[in-house]
């Protein structure tokens, strides 16, 4: 039995925002704690969403004590205001960090502390049986595509660890995704998620499992980014292009429910010890990653891989590419073109740090779905190649 999930609603469109507080007040509730991050505070966006929704008639109250890689105090502050203050709903506004936080408020409203207990690698989704309050994702980015996934990861305060809370519940109960909120985006964030995006496009198309409706999904989240990540960069205001970059996210992160790859596993650590943004780390490695899975699919003649290799090189040369061996070098153009760097030498990664690297990629759990399995000394070899 394989078992798919496509069950989120999405808003979709500019000014597709409008819509959300009608379908609110539609469901009953009247009382929302918006939680976001204080950079988009800071510029304006945490009040012109609020007053958008408190012109229905919804009363929205703003909590934003949010750090980029979310922490547990994040979420008891968050909690203790939700409880306080008698809200019915929670809309989280922002990046990941903000839907982490919102998703984790939205279980932690209805169970007993401690957050640890909960933790999905101990199976603490077994102890998540509580009705949640409703949630509601309003992202600002293009790439994590959290508005429609079903985890949300925290740093817990005991172990300083970044801890998956996962269950079907925290998926949002609709999505809204209005191009007018990523406007504002600065260049670098723009590429850097829509990679982001792109990557979890690719990975997930590669898992070796049957799930043709994700693949589906998968390969025209990579036409869509193809076309449109140039275009929004060009013209950051192209409300069209922005949008089908919004829509590619959620494809992205709906498409990996199969599982991802050897390159997000790489990319994790990178994050972890050297604080690279997720999405650029996936910039920066993802031409070395396919590198190394083209010839390993050649080597072993993976005829279902090589196909879906082929289709790759279809998407990202305009169905214009002869042999699968090329198609590291057209996406380094890729990636080029839209203004980012490659080269892990760059961030100030020395060939000394490699080792230690490649053997917390290996720990990451992400290459256990690769088509094929990937050693330490393979991760190592990969990060030479991207210095
Ligand atoms: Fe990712």
């Amino acid at each position: 039995m394989n078992q798919y999930n496509f069950p989120t609603v999405l808003f979709y469109g500019a000014d597709a925002l409008k819509d959300l507080a009608p379908a609110i007040q539609k469901r009953g509730l009247k009382s929302l704690l918006l939680v976001t991050d204080p950079g988009l505070v800071q510029i304006g966006l945490g009040d012109s969403v609020k007053s958008t929704l408190t012109s229905s008639g919804l009363n929205i109250e703003i909590f934003d004590n949010v750090h980029p890689n979310p922490i547990e105090e994040d979420v008891t502050t968050g909690v203790e205001m939700y409880k306080s203050g008698g809200f019915d709903g929670i809309i989280a506004l922002g990046g990941g960090s903000a839907m982490d936080v919102a998703k984790t408020i939205r279980f932690m409203a209805v169970h007993e502390p401690p957050l640890a207990q909960y933790d999905d690698a101990l199976g603490g989704d077994a102890k998540i049986v509580n009705p949640m309050p409703p949630l509601f994702a309003i992202p600002t980015t293009a790439g994590t595509g959290s508005e429609v996934g079903r985890s949300s990861v925290i740093t817990l305060k005991e172990t300083g660890r970044k801890t998956i809370f996962f269950h079907p519940g925290l998926m949002p109960d609709i999505a809204v995704l209005d191009p007018k909120l990523t406007v504002g985006l600065p260049p670098h964030i723009t590429a850097a998620t829509g990679m982001d995006a792109f990557t979890h496009c690719a990975e997930a198309y590669l898992v070796d499992s049957f799930h043709p409706m994700a693949d589906a999904l998968a390969v025209e989240g990579m036409k869509m980014i193809v076309a449109n990540l140039p275009k929004v960069l060009d013209e950051p205001g192209n409300l069209d292009a922005r949008g089908k970059m919004l829509l590619a996210a959620s494809m992205g992160a709906t498409a990996f429910q199969k599982g991802l790859g050897m390159i997000h596993s790489m990319a994790h650590p990178l994050s972890a010890e050297y604080n690279i943004h997720h999405g650029l780390a996936n910039a920066l490695l993802i031409k070395f990653g396919l590198e190394f899975t083209i010839e390993k699919a050649i080597i072993v003649q993976n005829q279902e891989l090589l196909y879906k290799l082929e289709k790759i090189g279809g998407i990202i040369s305009n169905n214009t590419l002869s042999d699968i061996r090329l198609i590291p070098k057209l996406l380094g153009t890729f990636i080029n073109r839209i203004g980012i760097i490659l080269g892990l030498n760059e961030q100030g990664i020395q060939i000394e740090q490699t080792s230690v690297l490649a053997t917390l990629a290996f720990e990451d759990s992400c290459h256990a779905t690769h088509p094929f399995p990937v050693s330490i000394e393979d991760f190592k070899a990969v990060y030479n190649r991207a210095l």
